[in-house]
């Protein structure tokens, strides 16, 4: 146990409920916090806002305990500390839902769940039956449809999300953190969420919300603080700052590129006919050369089926595909790789990379799988030289995966995909996670991949995303295409309305 700092009175520490002081964070050469002081207040939601790799993750996983600054002091109620465990975090009632959610997979919902809120016993004996209701009273509290029995790693991404923000919410907190939860959420999921920020700020708990959506920030959050390159940039009240002024508060006097106009599209190039299965149900459509086609829907639609069957993820039962004229029925990810179809998950950190091992072997671990030796050294040189195109910091291939902030995560992930650029590009939430900037060079790097030819296949549930970028949007109900909007029609506002419509 860190013992609290004595002869420091809580008044020098700032009002609120928590309060850091000169927090410094170096990993070797990276100083990932140099001198951060914040207040936060009881009944308040604190929007933590920065670029990918400012800073954010690593201020909350200090207050969790987690990992050890190097400087700073932190105080929590009434005591100081030079560092937290994540005991004495749980004690002084803070709670956490990480960037990685840090569930415990092999174990169901319930278990995770108690991991957090205690276990209940009965004779000295963990009482099962009584954890399970527990877990499923508290998942119908927050109106969350998952049966507190299912091991975590049976479940989608989005579920994942839902237990963690559950397991946040079972202790009785002062303090709740949340590091980007809305990054792997669909948009009903994503209001539940809402509607609960709100209630723990009515309910006088201080609400720390990291993420990367300003449009979250005006919806939630009573002051916001924003973090650049470790340092503290300032902190301001929301109502009384533009969207403009925060963007420029995040990245400084950078300039923002223009997405440009797309590619006139040409030729077909994939053709599904009839084609049921995997939650898809009977459903046709092409996709052209040098489009970006998006498929949107509430979950369960039947689109994001779509996209897995074309990336054999899913195979088909009935209906037939054709890619360029031939006939087309992957059976395996590998099978739609040789045919020139790439994948890339949402689900970054369970489907998309491998977290123990380098950043360079996972951007190389495409071309070894498909059997292209190369040196050791050659694959490091090449690696390091996409990843200073895509802006990957730090662009080094040594350094451990996990070590990356999420938003560098994404980066080395899609780098991976796009290169060499695929025939036809199926992408699930592409910029998930990521910052301002790199979100429109993510789009930027689409669109031209479109314009050298690759077809790319948009699974995105932000619809200000498909309205920028897409050239088509097709919108699937109840497993099958509903209404296909072309680019001129496609607003985030229609394309709710035809989500939701009956
Ligand atoms: N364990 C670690 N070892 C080495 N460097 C690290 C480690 N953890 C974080 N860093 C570095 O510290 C910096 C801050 O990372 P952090 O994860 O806090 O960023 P972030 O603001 O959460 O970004 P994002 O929006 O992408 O999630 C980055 O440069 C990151 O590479
Ligand atoms: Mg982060």
């Amino acid at each position: 146990m860190t013992a609290p700092v004595t002869g420091t009175t809580a008044r020098t520490l700032g009002e609120g409920v928590l309060a850091v002081e000169g927090l410094v964070c170096r990993f070797g050469a990276t100083w990932a916090l140099r001198g951060v002081d914040l207040t936060i207040n009881a009944g308040e939601v604190l929007a933590l806002l920065g670029e990918n790799g400012a800073g954010k993750s690593t201020l909350i996983k200090i207050l969790a305990g987690v990992q050890r600054p190097t400087a700073g002091r932190i105080r929590l109620g009434d005591e100081v500390f030079a560092a937290l465990t994540p005991d004495q975090a749980r004690t002084h009632g803070l709670a956490f839902v990480h960037q990685d959610l840090g569930l415990l997979e092999p174990l169901s919902v319930a278990e995770n769940i108690a991991h957090v809120a205690g276990f209940r016993r009965s004779l000295g004996l963990i009482a099962w039956r009584q954890q399970i209701e527990l877990a499923r009273e508290l998942l119908v509290r927050w109106e969350i449809d998952i049966d507190p029995s299912t091991p975590v790693q049976q479940l989608e991404a989005a579920q994942r999300s839902l237990v963690a923000v559950a397991r946040a919410l079972a202790r009785d907190a002062k303090v709740i953190v949340f590091d980007e939860p809305t990054a792997a959420l669909p948009r009903h999921d994503v209001d539940l969420l809402y509607d609960a920020v709100d209630r723990l700020r009515a309910g006088g708990v201080a609400v720390v919300y990291v993420t990367h959506r300003l449009s979250e920030v005006s919806r939630l959050a009573d002051r916001a603080a924003v973090l650049r390159d470790g340092e503290l940039v300032g902190t301001v009240t929301v109502a009384d700052t533009t969207e403009h002024e925060l963007v420029e508060m995040i990245v400084g006097t950078k300039l923002l590129g223009q997405t440009s106009a797309p590619a006139a599209a040409a030729g077909d190039l994939l053709e599904l006919r009839d084609v049921t299965g995997a939650g898809a149900d009977d459903v046709s459509l092409t996709l052209r050369r040098g489009e970006i086609l998006a498929l949107v829907g509430l979950v369960g639609a039947g689109h994001r089926a779509v996209g897995r069957l074309v990336a054999g993820v899913g195979v088909a039962t009935s209906g037939e595909m054709q890619l360029d004229g031939k006939r087309f029925r992957p059976r395996t990810p590998r099978d739609a790789q040789r045919a020139g179809v790439v994948y890339v998950p949402g689900d970054r950190l369970a489907e998309g990379a491998f977290p123990t091992l380098d950043t360079g072997t996972n951007f190389s671990l495409r071309e070894r799988l498909a059997a292209v030796f190369t040196s050791g050294r050659k694959e490091r040189v090449a690696a390091g030289r996409v990843f200073d195109e895509w802006n990957v910091v730090p662009a080094d291939p040594a350094v451990p995966f996990a070590s990356l902030s999420g938003g560098n995560q994404q980066k080395v992930v899609l780098a991976k995909w796009m290169t060499p650029r695929p025939d036809v590009l199926v992408a699930e939430e592409p910029t998930a996670g990521v910052d301002v900037g790199t979100k429109s060079a993510i789009y930027e790097r689409l669109a031209d991949a479109a314009r050298s030819g690759t077809a790319v296949l948009l699974l995105s549930s932000d619809a200000d995303e498909v309205a920028v970028i897409a050239d088509r949007a097709i919108i699937f109900r109840h497993g099958t295409p509903k209404v296909e909007l072309a680019r001129d029609a496609i607003t985030a506002a229609r394309i709710a309305q035809e989500c939701y419509a009956a």
